[in-house]
């Protein structure tokens, strides 16, 4: 069975129960690419949902040929645009972390406001998240890292945390390849107060 759940609606909130066979704690990965990080992370952690959350159709897929390939029945890929469907998809407070790897830099000034992790995102994800739930954030683009350390200092919703080593241990496919030709990258954590 596919992975890639086929939304009933884009107008209603997820059903989570139709996702997963076992109600246990959400993680949500946006802008998940081929997947590589998911599928691994969803293998790892067993007693946990996750959902992959994607434009692009082929990369998709790929996150659903990993799942199925691992026998994987805690994985989920849904595409969508990330801000919409973490506004209007996720049920309010159901997320236990959010994962967001190396999203567009939309290095150009004129582009800046297409990023994701803009002014407005921290209200949103502190909409998703349970108390106590965790936004983790990585990239390689040292002004779009400035302007994350900054949309979420401002936000008294949320303070800083430590990325756990075992997390940060898991690399993501843009961080294996930045790595690789030397490009530092740089990991902040924000969680949600209770
Ligand atoms: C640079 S890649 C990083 C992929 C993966 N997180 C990694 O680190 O390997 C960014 C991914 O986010 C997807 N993406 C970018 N903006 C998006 C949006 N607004 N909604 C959904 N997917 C988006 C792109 O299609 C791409 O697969």
């Amino acid at each position: 069975m596919s992975l890639i759940y086929a939304l009933p609606s884009i107008v209603e909130r997820l059903d989570l129960a139709k996702l997963f066979e076992r109600a246990q704690p959400l993680e949500v990965e946006l802008g998940s690419g081929d997947g590589s990080f998911l599928a691994e992370y969803a293998r790892q952690n067993p007693e946990h949902n996750f959902i992959g959350v994607e434009r692009l159709l082929g990369r998709l897929r790929k996150l659903d040929r990993k799942g199925q390939r691992a026998g994987l029945t805690n994985l989920r890929g849904v595409r969508l645009e990330c801000a919409y469907f973490v506004q209007y998809l996720l049920p309010p407070g159901s997320v236990r972390a959010l994962h967001i790897y190396f999203p567009d830099p939309w290095p150009k000034r004129k582009h800046r406001r297409r990023r994701l992790v803009n002014e407005r995102f921290p209200a949103l994800a502190r909409q998703a998240l349970q108390p106590g739930g965790r936004v983790y954030l990585r990239t390689d683009d040292p002004d779009y890292f400035e302007q994350m350390v900054r949309v979420f200092g401002a936000e008294p919703a949320f303070h800083s945390v430590d990325t756990p080593a075992e997390l940060a241990a898991q690399l993501t496919d843009f961080e294996r390849e930045f790595l690789a030709r030397g490009i530092k990258t740089r990991h902040a954590a924000y969680q949600a107060g209770s």
